[in-house]
């Protein structure tokens, strides 16, 4: 009866293990947000829009879906939008490089298993006159 009990709490105790690395594997890949606002978006001036662009992935049974959003300028962002047109929180955006104070910016775009994702991404920054 004692032996039974003890191999049932291994039993447990380990799948307790199994799963808590696998939440803890789930978040380290899944580490950007919802949206993102990078930079000083407080005061967007329209003519200051310097890239907009729309990106849509279709949800897929069982597959996660994403995509890699590269824009390179020349002057300098302030301001850097990403928003969800679904309101369901089910993906994230990460930037990977560049972004305010710099003249490119390098996002990506991720969904869970059997979601897509509608992004609007907008990039606002100014020509620098020299
Ligand atoms: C953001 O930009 C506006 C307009 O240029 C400026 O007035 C404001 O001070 C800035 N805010 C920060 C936190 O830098």
């Amino acid at each position: 009866m004692g032996k039974i009990f003890s191999s049932a709490t291994v039993l447990i105790g380990l799948l307790h293990t199994i799963l808590c690395s696998m939440s803890a594997t789930a978040i380290a890949a899944d580490d950007g947000s919802f949206e993102l606002s990078d930079g000083n978006c407080t005061a967007l001036a329209p003519g200051d829009l310097v890239h907009m662009e729309h990106v849509h992935k279709l949800a897929i049974p069982f597959m996660e879906r994403e995509a890699t959003v590269k824009w390179y300028g020349d002057g300098r962002i302030y301001c850097v939008l990403v928003t969800s047109y679904i309101r369901d929180t089910r993906s994230t955006v990460k930037l990977l490089d560049g972004g305010a104070g710099h003249s490119f910016v390098i996002l990506e775009l991720h969904s869970s298993r059997g979601y897509g994702f509608e992004y609007q991404v907008r990039i606002f920054g100014k020509t620098e006159m020299t």
